[in-house]
């Protein structure tokens, strides 16, 4: 029996959690894989506001079912493209060489973004929410989790313009303190929060359509190969005890 507590523990450790990863600190956007409503009005935001640059060349447009909309709402508010239907991918016709020379960077896909940037949603989140005035940067913005970025403050009408409070620590490098809304856009800073985490939400939706599927699946697989275990446990007792 204490070898079977023993084994178990050892099995169970994974989930203690060994997750403390360095990075910048990021605002958690809370993000909830249910809310289908955020999706809806992140999705909105997303061909509005995104779509000119930034492509999602993994996702089909009435992949957005999945979140409550009907093929007609899809094509009706979201495909401004007519050339495409509903089962098309959501790409543009934004040719990257070109805005690699615009922007210093092409826009990336974010199909992905989600999964692969540390913190996932809430990276995206900080993000849309970390634009300040810089002027050395050629569209006159930096960002606090992406410094240096080529990307404009493409909501800037929206939240308005930021300033940082910049501080220095002990060893002189200097980092962002604070973020304060110097300027204000058209939406109150929390509606823009709200906007920042809809977006979040599609993205994060998007990076991973099945991932609520998947998780429920895995709970009965695990529950599975734990009892499963047991039982096989004590099936080998069984069968050692003569030999030993
Ligand atoms: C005018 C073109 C343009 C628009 C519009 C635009 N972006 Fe970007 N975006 C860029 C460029 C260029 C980069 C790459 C910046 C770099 O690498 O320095 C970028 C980078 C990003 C990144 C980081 C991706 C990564 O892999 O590092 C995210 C996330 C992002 N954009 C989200 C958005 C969202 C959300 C919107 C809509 C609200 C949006 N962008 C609208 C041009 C744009």
């Amino acid at each position: 029996m204490k070898k079977l507590i023993a084994i178990l523990s050892l099995a169970l450790l994974p989930l203690a959690g060994f997750a403390s990863s360095e990075g910048p600190e990021l605002e958690s956007a809370d993000i909830d894989l249910t809310d289908h409503a955020a999706m809806q009005r992140g999705a909105k935001y997303f061909v509005n506001y995104c779509q000119g640059c930034h492509t999602l060349k993994y996702f089909r447009y009435e992949r957005m079912q999945d979140f409550g909309l009907t093929k007609q709402q899809i094509k009706e508010n979201l495909l401004f493209d007519k050339t495409k239907k509903v089962g098309d991918l959501m790409t543009n016709s934004f040719d990257p060489e070109q805005a690699a020379g615009w922007f210093g960077a092409a826009p990336p896909d974010l199909t992905l973004t989600a999964r692969l940037k540390p913190g996932g949603g809430d990276w995206i989140y900080t993000y849309l929410k970390g634009f300040y005035k810089d002027d050395s940067r050629p569209f006159g913005v930096n960002n606090v989790v992406f410094p240096n970025v080529g990307m404009p403050h493409v909501l800037l009408d929206l939240q308005g313009m930021q300033e940082a409070v910049i501080e220095t620590d002990e060893h002189g490098n200097k980092h962002v303190k604070e973020l304060k809304l110097v300027q204000p856009g058209k939406l109150s800073p929390e509606e823009y929060d709200q906007v920042a985490k809809d977006l979040a939400t599609f993205l994060t939706h998007v990076a991973e359509p099945m991932k609520l599927e998947r998780q429920r699946i895995g709970f009965w697989v695990m529950l599975f190969l734990f009892i499963f275990f047991i039982v096989s446990f004590m099936l080998k007792k069984e069968y050692w005890k003569d030999v030993h």
